[in-house]
């Protein structure tokens, strides 16, 4: 490194640079954490990413020689910077769990080339030392392993969520990953045991592993349920954070360390909490069987009572406490908004509006807090599920819009539902219930909903975004 930019403890400004994108990282992080300060944390991380980026750039040298191909660097940026934007800028808010899952696949797929590209130098070049493989070669072949399952795996997820995958249960799966599992563990040793003098063999080998790491990616999320998708991708998220930490204890990089760590903890601490939230352990997330099974409350159901518009509004204008449930299909119809005018509406003639925040509510972590921001519903009106619980007795009418798995009674009643367990927002125990929604679809779990047919409930069909209008026009008329 150049003289001028040492200074005189030895630390030289690229050391500087990461350390101060470590600290950009991880007070972003801490700020992503709260609605408020989200969209700034989000803003210092991106700034602590260009000044690792730019600091590597410019400072970066080995054997006394700046880095090279900057022409390439710059343009692959370029081409990336523009894709990335256009990607974000078009998706609709429902298919943002795809986009998350199709950018982690980027991150593995970057993680396993920076491996498969370094594997050769680093091999010879230990060779020419000693000869033997050390903490490097392994830092390599797991980042390659990681990197190359969370991008297959992340693909697979991305077509699950759109639509365009569907699930492969087949039990005899869970033996054949279970093999590939213990292969690729197997082959990490072997490669690790031989001499590394044997390096130019050894490439080939190291695509086998490639390639045999992308079957297990894909193995691995085919058999998994749509509905645990989120968990997946958590995970698999949690995966693109260590293997990108390999490539910083590879490149001896402060930042990619530290980025990959702070990304790979996160997500492992997002997917315990996805699976808290659901009451389920990570391992039947993995191997269970959630989503399109039947319910015992399936053909047990009731008579279905309907509200009009007209009496909606007025149930409504006369309570004193009113719980909104908002789910995937208020973000569908995009009535966030509107529903939000209603909410004010409300307020203005004495009823105290609050939302009742399901954690796994909407298709994505933090979906409902995200949406309802985007309506500026002020965070002190959001409660999370089970805060709001112990109240709802005393709620005079709980609106449940576009949301029904987390609202389904079977998660407490019922223990042959593939929902048991998962906590609820306990509509039920409000005074009167209206669910708006477009007619008897199910929910993400494609199971019998009960509330809809309790004696408390009335259905108020329709669009969402149309319902909550024509609401909001009579609640104005009162
Ligand atoms: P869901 O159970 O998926 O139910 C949504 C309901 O919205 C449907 O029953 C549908 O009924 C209705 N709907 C759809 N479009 C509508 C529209 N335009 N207007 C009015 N209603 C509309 O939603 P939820 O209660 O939010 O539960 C989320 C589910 O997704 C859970 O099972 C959860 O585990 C799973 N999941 C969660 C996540 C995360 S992390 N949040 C990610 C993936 C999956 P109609 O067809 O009759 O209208």
């Amino acid at each position: 490194m150049n003289d001028v930019m040492h200074f005189s403890a030895g630390i030289s400004v690229m050391e500087i640079s990461y350390i101060l994108a470590s600290v950009l990282f991880i007070l972003g992080l801490k700020m992503l954490s709260h609605p408020l300060t989200a969209r700034r944390g989000n803003i210092l991380a991106a700034i602590g990413m260009i000044l690792a980026i730019a600091a590597t750039i410019l400072f970066h040298e080995k054997e006394g020689k700046p880095i090279g191909n900057i022409g390439w660097i710059l343009g692959a940026m370029v081409i990336g910077t523009i894709i990335g934007w256009v990607i974000a800028k078009r998706v609709r808010m429902t298919a943002m769990p795809q986009l998350v899952s199709f950018f982690n696949g980027m991150g593995g797929a970057a993680a396993a080339l920076i491996s498969m590209m370094e594997f050769p130098h680093v091999s010879q070049e230990l060779m020419m030392r000693s000869g033997m493989a050390n903490g490097h070669v392994l830092a390599i072949l797991l980042g390659l392993v990681i990197g190359s399952v969370s991008w297959a795996g992340s693909m697979i997820a991305f077509g699950k969520l759109d639509g365009k995958i569907g699930d492969l249960r087949i039990k005899a799966l869970r033996y054949v990953n279970m093999t590939i599992l213990a292969g690729i563990i197997g082959f990490i040793v072997y490669i690790m045991t031989r001499d590394v003098a044997a390096s130019a063999e050894l490439t080939h080998l190291i695509i086998i592993l490639f390639v045999v790491s992308v079957l297990y990616g894909v193995l691995f999320v085919m058999p998994i349920g749509g509905a645990d998708m989120p968990v997946v991708i958590s995970l698999l998220n949690s995966f693109t954070g260590v293997a990108a930490a390999m490539g910083g204890f590879l490149y001896n990089n402060q930042a990619m360390l530290t980025g990959g760590i702070l990304v790979g903890s996160a997500g492992t601490i997002l997917t315990i909490l996805m699976c808290r939230a659901m009451n389920r352990s990570l391992l039947n997330v993995i191997i269970g069987v959630f989503g399109g099974g039947g319910s015992a409350a399936e053909g047990a159901a009731g008579t279905i009572k309907e509200i009009t518009v007209a009496d909606a509004a007025v149930l409504l204008s006369y309570s004193k406490k009113v719980v909104v449930v908002p789910g995937y299909g208020l973000a569908v119809a995009q009535a966030q908004h509107i529903c939000h005018e209603l909410d004010k509406m409300l307020e203005e003639k004495g009823v105290e509006v609050k939302y009742a925040i399901h954690p796994v509510a909407g298709r994505m972590p933090g979906h409902m807090n995200v949406l309802l921001a985007e309506a500026d519903v002020p965070y002190e009106q959001l409660v999370e599920s089970d805060e709001i619980n112990p109240d709802l007795p005393n709620t005079d009418v709980i609106v449940v819009i576009g949301a029904n798995d987390v609202v389904n009674p079977a998660a407490e009643d019922d223990p042959s539902s593939p929902i048991y367990g998962m906590p609820i927002v306990r509509a039920r125990e409000a005074k009167n219930i209206i669910v708006m929604k477009r007619g008897m679809g199910k929910g993400y779990a494609a199971i019998e909903n009960l509330l809809f047919y309790n004696d408390k409930t009335r259905m108020l069909f329709g669009d969402a975004k149309s319902t909550l209008q024509a609401l909001v026009s009579e609640v104005k008329a009162l």
